[in-house]
């Protein structure tokens, strides 16, 4: 049966993500103090989030991304990191901070990190705009969150469902509806 997309009700509004975005970026100004920052943006849903917080950074910072996508379907992973673009600089002795929209079992970012490591960064950060705290299957450690939020699909601000959605500048809970 057909299913229809409707947006059951805004779980964060724009101004709230933006005041959030801007504390992370002051949290991030004060602990790198001096120094020179990269945001490794995980390529698709990061990207609004990223732009929004890279111009609340006042340090020294360049931008790089990867893409790393899960097999699976729209709305679960399968725990399986398959790597579709690397990053195009060397990260070695830099202060990486990996940029990532949401934080579900925490699949992805465990392989990730795995990754980067290896190429021996000074620093090794994790910013994320969401943390599904109770979706956790693999513990991995956040160093800049910006909301803890429940077990819900959401949408907007760089999220989305099937590539859609991601333009909305708000976080939306979706659901999928019998027609
Ligand atoms: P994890 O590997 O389970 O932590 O999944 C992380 C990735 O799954 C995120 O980077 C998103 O691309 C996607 N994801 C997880 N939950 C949601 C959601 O509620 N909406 C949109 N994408 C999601
Ligand atoms: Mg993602």
């Amino acid at each position: 049966m057909a299913k229809k997309e409707i947006i059951e009700s805004i779980l964060i509004p724009e101004d709230k993500l933006l005041k959030r975005v801007a504390e992370l970026g002051e949290e991030i100004n004060r602990d790198f103090e001096g120094e020179e920052v990269l945001l490794v943006g995980l390529l698709k849903g990061s990207v609004i989030f990223l732009s929004d917080l890279a111009r609340k950074i006042k340090l020294p910072c360049m931008l790089d991304f990867m893409s790393v996508t899960s097999y699976g379907n729209d709305i679960e992973s399968s725990g399986e990191v398959r790597f579709l673009k690397d990053l195009d600089s060397d990260i070695n002795g830099k202060n990486v901070i990996i940029v990532e929209d949401i934080i579900d079992t925490g699949l992805t970012l465990r392989e990730v990190i795995k990754v980067l490591k290896a190429r021996n960064p000074k620093t090794l950060k994790v910013c994320t705009l969401l943390n599904k705290v109770s979706r956790r299957l693999v513990d991995v450690e956040v160093d800049y969150n910006g909301f803890d939020i429940p077990d819900a699909f959401v949408v907007g601000y760089g999220l989305d469902y099937a590539q859609k959605y991601r333009n909305l500048n708000y976080i939306g809970i979706l659901k999928l509806i019998d027609e």
